[in-house]
């Protein structure tokens, strides 16, 4: 096989030919599981009996070509696994375990420990208006913002919430006219965080509602418009759409920290959202925090928590303030010995977009979105936006983006779940090293 290669084969030649014959390679792998999860995700199913010897020799050349163009592409990835073969790769949540790497680096640093006779009250500080936020988290919260400079604390309000997830339906409560005649219609524009229009509408309220696409609306009255920035799924910078007087804002800012952005001035809204789930990884946690700058907002939000849940863990606060803590020191001490947090998942990012990229323009079957560089104020120089989810595009006669991936066993999050096409597809740059590096893999290898 190899001698039919002519003498002057280039590399950029060999890359594609080594593409290709990785179609073959991984279309074996897909279909030979008779009883694989193929079942479930409705997959055509074939058995590794089909191929020949001959195949099983090509194989063996397929994969060392294979090994070289992961090479070229910059990736280095490939497992070696056979059962990574038949492995489905979740990358439809933004689960964010790739962080786990660098929390098990700092050691016993980041423990905490909990005696039993601690945290047993509700209360954390009844002077406060969020009676149940921790001291230290505040603290820590706002020292954060403070070292990283992307967000303005002074004469904020600081709402503790589980996860950010319940400040959003803590702020739609706090916000929604009480006694109007009909529910307020809640918007973003799409693509939009695909939990919106189910977390606004699940309960069905009577204080507001699901309104849709902010970049159509047209109803007359008060709305609240979600501005997510960096925005889920496509990772761009965004500003409200609306723009009327009678709209009431909600900022997402889930992303707004340096190693997925550019941190170009501290944000200074009316209400603003931030998450451990996205800064340091800590999903499992569940803490978020609202800065609010209005006191009567502040309050009824802190009642819908009391009402809902009576507060936030205590135990996962004083955790959380630990996890800032070590940010915001590693931060402060970068030029000693300690492992710097940003500097770290800036650097993974900015590796793992460089593959992504590679295997998308090699394969030319997926597009993805470009942005320019831009001054960060918190690393002094020009950065990358890297955002935290790929928003890819299918491209050539690919409809179905969600299903096409399905059928290499990735699994994602089409375009309808963001209010558009199904052409779009959004994929986590979250997960632990070994499934992004199949992702990887798989990726430079499809074909249609
Ligand atoms: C934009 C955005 N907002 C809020 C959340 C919810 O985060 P949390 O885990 O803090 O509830 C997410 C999670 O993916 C998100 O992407």
């Amino acid at each position: 096989m190899m001698s039919k290669f002519p003498i002057t084969f280039s590399m950029k030649h060999f890359l594609v030919v080594s593409l290709a014959l990785n179609v073959s390679l991984i279309l074996r792998i897909i279909y030979d599981n008779e009883d694989g999860p193929s079942k479930y995700m409705g997959l055509k199913k074939t058995t590794m009996s089909q191929y020949d010897a001959k195949s099983r020799r090509e194989v063996s050349i397929i994969h060392h070509l294979r090994l070289s163009a992961s090479t070229l592409a910059n990736s280095s990835t490939c497992s070696d696994h056979p059962e990574d073969r038949d492995r489905i790769i979740n990358l439809d949540h933004g689960d964010p375990k790739m962080y786990e790497k660098f929390w098990r680096k700092m050691g016993d640093k980041s423990t905490i420990t909990i005696p039993g006779w601690q945290s047993i009250s509700y209360f954390s500080d009844i002077t406060n208006i969020c009676w149940f936020l921790e001291p230290e988290l505040a603290k820590e919260v706002v020292r954060l913002h403070n070292v990283v400079g992307n967000a303005v604390t002074k004469g904020r309000y600081i709402v503790v919430g589980t996860g950010s997830s319940q400040l959003i339906l803590a702020a739609f409560y706090a916000l929604s006219p009480p006694d109007a005649p009909e529910p307020i219609s809640v918007l973003s524009a799409s693509p939009y965080y695909s939990s919106y229009p189910s977390m606004t509408d699940f309960q069905k309220s009577g204080l507001y509602k699901w309104g849709g696409d902010a970049k159509s609306f047209d109803k007359d009255g008060p709305y609240i418009e979600l501005v997510t920035s960096p925005n889920n799924p496509d990772g761009h910078t965004r500003q409200p759409v609306v723009n009327r007087s009678d709209g009431i804002l909600i900022h997402d800012l889930a992303y707004y920290w340096p190693h997925y952005t550019p941190i170009s001035s501290p944000s200074d809204h009316d209400i603003t959202l931030f998450t451990v789930s996205k800064s340091t990884g800590h999903a499992g946690m569940r803490i978020g925090w609202a800065l609010v700058k209005d006191q009567e907002v502040a309050k009824r939000m802190t009642k819908f928590i009391e009402l809902n849940t009576i507060g936030v863990s205590k135990d996962s606060q004083l955790r959380a303030a630990k996890v800032l803590k070590l940010v915001s020191d590693s931060t402060e001490q970068e030029n000693t010995q300690e492992l710097s947090f940003f500097n770290y998942s800036y650097e993974i990012m900015e590796q793992r977009w460089k593959q992504l990229r590679a295997s998308a323009e090699a394969n030319g079957l997926f597009t993805l979105p470009n942005f320019p560089t831009e001054f960060c104020t918190f690393f002094n120089k020009e950065t990358e936006n890297l955002p935290a989810f790929a928003w890819m595009k299918c491209e050539k006669d690919i409809e179905d983006c969600q299903s096409f991936l399905g059928e290499h066993k990735i699994m994602s999050r089409g375009g309808k779940h963001f209010g558009v096409s199904q052409r779009y597809v959004r994929v986590s740059m979250l997960d632990t090293d070994e499934n992004f590096n199949l992702f990887i893999d798989r990726l430079s290898a499809m074909q249609i």
